[in-house]
Order: C-alpha cells, then sequence, then structure tokens
C-alpha cells in the first residue's frame, strides 16, 4: 500500500488489516501513551484546496500521535492565489523533503494526479476528491460498525441522502461490500442517485419508510449544495419531511440501530436533533475513530511495521 486514493481495487485482506492496525492505535492519545515513535523523522504535508474540519484535524493529529513532522498548507494564504500551478506548489514542497502528502480537492481524480507526479518515496493519501472518493471516511466508518455490530455478513446498512454527489457513500458503498455486508442499501430520490448506481451491487429505495425497515446501521448524508447545479436543488422543507431522519422514521429500523453521519451535519435538513444527539448516535465516535484510522494509513502507506496492541504502547 503505496499510495491511499480509494478503497476500490482493495481487498478484503487488507481492509480488517487497517482495521486491526487501527484497534492497535486507538487508544493511544486517550490513555497515558499519549505518541509512539513510529514516524519520528517523517514530513507530512496536508494540502487542503477544500475546508474541512474533521478530516484535516484529525490527520494532523494522527501524525503528530506518530511523532511525524507535520505542515499544514494554508491554500487561501498560499502561492497558488498567485497563480501558481498544482505541478509547482508539489515541486516546491518536495524540495522541502517531503515524504507524505494527504489531499483534499474538488476536483475528482486530484489525488491520482499528485500521485502520478511524486518521487518513488512519497505516499499519497486522498483525503476526499471531489464526488469521487473519501476512503479514510468510509474505513473509519467500517471501524465504528465493526466496533458495534462485529462483523459485517448479517448487517443491512442503509446509507440515505445525496449519493449523487457522496465521494463519502462510493467508498463507503465499495468498503461495505468488499466486506461482505449482508445487505447494502441506498435511500434517494431518483435525482439524488448517480446513473451507474444499479452497478454497485446495492438495492434501491426511494420510500425512506420502506427502506429503513429492518436495517442495522443508518448512514445519513448531507445535501451537498456545493456540488449541485441549482435545477437540481430540492426545498429543504420537502427534503425533510421526506428524507429527513427523525425519531419516528428511525423507529423503523432494527431496535438497536446506530446512527452514522460522516458530518457537516445540517440540523433539520437531513437529521433532526432529537436524533443527532441522541442515544443511538454514534457520530462523535465516528470522528474519534477517525484518528486510529489515519494513524494506521499513514503507518501503513510508510511502509512501517506496526507491532501488535501492547508492543506499541
Ligand atoms: N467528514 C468530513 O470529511 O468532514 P470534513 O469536511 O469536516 O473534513
Amino acid at each position: 500500500l503505496r499510495h491511499f486514493l480509494s478503497i476500490q481495487g482493495l481487498n478484503r485482506e487488507l481492509l480488517t488489516r487497517i482495521l486491526d492496525t487501527a484497534e492497535s492505535f486507538s487508544s493511544i492519545g486517550a490513555q497515558q501513551v499519549k505518541k509512539v515513535p513510529l514516524l519520528r523523522g517523517k514530513t507530512i504535508v496536508n494540502l487542503f484546496f477544500e475546508s474541512s474540519t474533521r478530516t484535516l484535524s484529525t490527520f494532523e493529529l494522527a501524525a503528530k500521535r506518530l511523532s511525524a513532522d507535520v505542515m499544514n498548507l494554508n491554500v487561501r494564504t498560499s502561492s497558488t492565489q498567485k497563480g501558481e500551478s498544482l505541478l509547482d506548489t508539489l515541486r516546491s514542497l518536495e524540495a522541502m523533503h517531503c515524504d507524505m502528502f494527504v489531499v483534499r480537492h474538488s476536483d475528482s481524480g486530484a489525488a491520482y494526479f499528485i500521485a502520478r507526479h511524486v518521487p518513488s518515496h512519497v505516499s499519497v493519501i486522498n483525503a476526499g476528491d471531489g464526488c469521487h472518493s473519501h476512503p479514510s471516511q468510509a474505513m473509519l466508518d467500517m471501524f465504528t460498525i465493526r466496533r458495534h455490530k462485529g462483523s459485517f455478513p448479517n448487517l443491512r446498512v442503509a446509507i440515505i441522502g445525496d449519493i449523487l454527489h457522496s465521494r463519502v457513500a462510493r467508498s463507503e458503498i465499495h468498503a461495505l461490500a468488499t466486506l461482505g455486508t449482508g445487505e447494502i442499501r441506498v435511500i434517494a430520490p431518483r435525482t439524488l442517485l448517480p446513473r451507474n448506481v444499479d452497478s454497485l451491487g446495492v438495492h434501491i429505495f426511494h420510500d425512506m419508510r420502506v427502506g429503513l425497515k429492518g436495517v442495522d446501521v443508518v448512514i445519513m448524508l448531507r445535501l451537498q449544495r456545493e456540488r449541485m447545479e441549482g435545477a437540481r436543488l430540492p426545498s429543504e422543507r420537502e427534503y425533510f419531511q421526506l428524507y429527513g431522519l427523525t425519531e419516528e422514521k428511525l423507529a423503523l429500523a432494527q431496535p438497536e440501530a446506530i446512527v452514522m453521519h460522516p458530518g457537516p451535519i445540517n440540523r433539520g435538513i437531513e437529521i433532526e436533533s432529537a436524533v443527532a444527539d441522541g442515544p443511538r448516535s454514534v457520530i462523535l465516535e465516528q470522528i474519534s475513530h477517525g484518528i486510529a484510522i489515519r494513524m494506521a494509513v499513514m503507518a501503513m502507506t510508510m511502509q512501517i511495521p506496526v507491532p501488535e496492541t501492547k508492543e506499541v504502547r
């Protein structure tokens, strides 16, 4: 695993290894051991061309907990604003002897482009590219599901909302399928489904009340207004009535069903506060798990052997 660009193409063994490695790291920072020296001497650059709260912060913390030197390039105040090309920005950063770029960009494929142009000792991690892929989010979601539900084959998982513009949904569908999830449902209006959704091996529902019946995991998605053209914008009120998660609709799922959301949340549009803050919500846990997953992915792409739990500490 030199780069981590997409879930597609990774096999079950590798995904399971990422989850197991993250388990080894999950108590670091929270308990007595605050850091481990696995990436000491390595330099990691967070190169975020799109805004982020959770992903940027947890990648930074993950790098620090592995003892790497980490730099967040503020793209808004960088020389890209003076017209410097992406490649020239990269070359300049490479001249500072970086070992890894963590990249977020609004263009699908941006992280691939960067991965093709870095020297052979540099790794690239995709932290979200356009509507295409957000692989570390998918893995922290898989980690959260495994923590709560144990394994995947007996699970029914529903992903609800703006599938069309969601890089999270695409990565989650690939991860859930690769891990052998019993049934993957997508629940969305026709206008917010990708054309090729049939080929993804999911069951499609347009009526949320039907699609939610009996599911074990409910994953809500944000309406990605920044990626929509005006004509496709649904009214927020109508959207909430049809596709917003309320306590009443959640009652159709399994009694032990968990509620997830990658964030940021739009309360009152795709989820009501009583559910987002309720006893079945694991939304904040997802964020915490992002640190361990990102530590695992960073160590694995840097080809650093990760000792068993006891030795890591
Ligand atoms: N889930 C997620 O990617 O959140 P941020 O945009 O805040 O990083």
